[in-house]
């Protein structure tokens, strides 16, 4: 219901809204009702963001040591060099082989849930699972890493300085909030939020266009917010089935795993677009290589309208100007403890 009820309203603005006069004024009036501008970090009450904590989050998102075989490390499937995110539709962990594509965990602290069925609640609560789940870093129990952690003396020391009121500071809980709170200064501001704060001309004509596009055909349903989505669940597919035009091999039946109720079949996490353009494959399958068929896809499926080639153009240029600037200290991997 809440679905239709969206689409509804991104029809109302369809059409007329933009007059002649004063066209970008227009449009960043309008922007400004379904977009804001990126924080500078997602805070948490209950994982409050320090330094001592960013850093030693940092350190571990790139420890292979944190995996059962020390093979593989957050950074394995969220890589530098792809944005965060992985080129391949679905990558091996270190037990079992991902069910899904890896997205990017740049900006992702701010959604409202994590993963593409919303099965973990935050983003310390997916780092803490990751530990343990096969097709992750799979090791045997939480007790098995946090003793790993334990031999090397420098982690040691890290932990005590992030966590200084904790008698025993090394425990898999807070390896997720150390990791967490280096996932909430992973915010990526692109030249669209200097539109948003009133520069208008940030944007080019073409990405301005594709903009309104974005607007007037109705993705700011779904897609909205500062990250461009990542605020609700939406079923992929309501016009037609989503299979027909991605070719999946094997279908996903979305939340419906997690809820087991009828109306979660196909029903996914609306993903955010910030560095859309860096972090191909698409979908939660991979199954699509190139962000014009993906878009194109979208509009087909989810709005029932066969977008031209121009309009698709329009789009994916507005999407490029998601692109945004990786923190610096996120920019290169660290050194790590002997
Ligand atoms: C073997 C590959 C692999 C490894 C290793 C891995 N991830 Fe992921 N990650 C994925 C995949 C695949 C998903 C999507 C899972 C899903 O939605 O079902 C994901 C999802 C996420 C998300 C949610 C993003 C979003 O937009 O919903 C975050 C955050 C994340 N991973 C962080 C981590 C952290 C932190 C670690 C290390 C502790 C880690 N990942 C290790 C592949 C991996
Ligand atoms: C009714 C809600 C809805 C509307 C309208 C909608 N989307 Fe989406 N979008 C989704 C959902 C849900 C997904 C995730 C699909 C999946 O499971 O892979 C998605 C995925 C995407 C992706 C892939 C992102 C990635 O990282 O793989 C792109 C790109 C995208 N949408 C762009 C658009 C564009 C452009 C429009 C307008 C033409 C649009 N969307 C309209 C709900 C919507």
């Amino acid at each position: 219901m809440k679905r239709l009820l969206l689409l509804n309203i991104s029809l109302l603005f369809a059409g007329s809204v933009f007059s002649k006069n004063e066209p970008d004024k227009e449009l960043l009036d309008k922007a400004r009702q379904f977009f804001s501008p990126l924080p500078k970090s997602f805070p948490s009450k209950e994982n409050p963001i320090t330094p001592q904590k960013v850093e030693l989050g940092r350190l571990l998102f790139f420890e292979r040591r944190l995996s059962v075989n020390d093979m593989i490390s957050c950074s394995t499937c969220h890589a530098i060099e792809y944005y965060y995110s992985s080129p391949a539709p679905k990558q091996m962990g270190a037990l079992k082989l991902q069910p899904r594509h890896a997205p990017t965990v740049l900006n992702s602290a701010g959604q409202f849930v994590q993963h593409w069925i919303g099965n973990r609640k935050d983003v310390e609560d997916q780092a803490l699972q990751s530990l343990t789940g096969p097709p992750a870093l799979g090791n045997p129990s939480k007790e098995s890493v946090e003793e790993k952690l334990k031999s090397i003396p420098q982690y040691v020391e890290l932990f005590k300085k992030a966590f200084p009121k904790d008698k025993e500071p090394i425990t898999a809980e807070n390896i997720a909030k150390a990791i967490g709170a280096f996932e909430r200064t992973l915010v990526t501001p692109s030249r669209f939020d200097e539109f948003l704060k009133g520069d208008t001309k940030a944007l080019t004509q073409e990405e301005k266009r594709g903009l309104k596009t974005f607007i007037e055909v109705g993705c700011v349903a779904c897609h909205n917010g500062s990250l461009v989505g990542g605020t609700m669940y939406q079923k992929f597919g309501i016009y037609e089935p989503y299979w027909k035009y991605t070719k999946s091999e094997s279908i996903d039946e979305g939340r419906y795993a997690v809820t087991k109720k009828e109306e979660d079949k196909y029903v996914f996490k609306v993903p955010p677009l910030r560095n859309v353009a860096m972090t191909p494959p698409y979908f939660h399958d991979g199954s699509v290589k190139t962000l014009e068929e993906a878009v194109w896809i979208m509009g087909k499926v989810q709005l029932g309208k066969d977008l031209s080639k121009e309009q698709v153009k329009d789009i994916v240029a507005f999407l490029r100007s998601l692109t945004g600037d990786i923190p610096k200290e996120a920019r290169k991997p660290p050194i790590l403890p002997p």
